[in-house]
């Protein structure tokens, strides 16, 4: 039953080949987002997935695509959302985290204070590649002094091994070679 669930989340994913560079193979969630009953059993099983994991206290999500999924599971969970955006986006004072990409480098940024020392928090985003999305999101947030409890993407790339690279709980829901 619960395989069947996720393969009707699967089955809405979309493979683009050489998107955004030649052979890449680009997986599009947005698919998902056109139909409401695939998106409503999706957000049934992310909360499922975080009801596992006792006392999350505040979601975090990724910008840009980890907020189509963080407030709607911050809403059902009763806790807070917070953003973690990409530098210069977020006003007042807020602390940085730099990371590597493929090619240079990208920060994110949090506002101070949206977190609290200690506070059980939760990471959610869209896609697990080469890890290092989640990875500086993961740093940030315990950078700041809160708990990561869980990573939680809904889809992994098992071929670039991302996972390997977090020191925090993670899990995925559907995952690709
Ligand atoms: C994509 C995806 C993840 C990240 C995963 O985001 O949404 O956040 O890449 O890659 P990694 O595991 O190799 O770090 P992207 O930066 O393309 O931007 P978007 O979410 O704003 O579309
Ligand atoms: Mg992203």
């Amino acid at each position: 039953m619960a395989l069947q669930r996720l393969n009707r989340i699967r089955d809405a994913i979309t493979t683009i080949p050489d998107f955004p560079k030649p052979g890449i193979y680009f997986k599009d969630i947005f698919p998902i987002l056109g139909n409401p009953e695939v998106f409503s059993e999706l957000n049934e099983i992310i909360y499922e997935a975080s009801k596992s994991m006792p006392q999350v206290e505040c979601v975090v999500g990724l910008e840009s695509r980890g907020f189509l999924f963080g407030p709607i599971l911050a809403q059902k969970l009763k806790v807070p959302f917070v953003p973690i955006r990409k530098k210069g986006k977020l006003p007042g004072e807020v602390v940085s985290q730099t990371f590597e990409l493929e090619y240079g480098t990208d920060c994110f940024e949090i506002q101070r204070g949206s977190v609290t020392k200690g506070q059980k928090v939760l990471i959610i985003d869209d896609l697990l590649a080469t890890g290092g999305t989640m990875k500086a999101a993961s740093d940030l947030v315990t950078k700041v002094g809160a708990d990561v409890v869980l990573c939680l993407c809904i889809i992994e790339l098992l071929g670039l091994k991302g996972a390997k690279s977090l020191d925090k709980p993670f899990k995925s829901l559907i995952a690709f070679d």
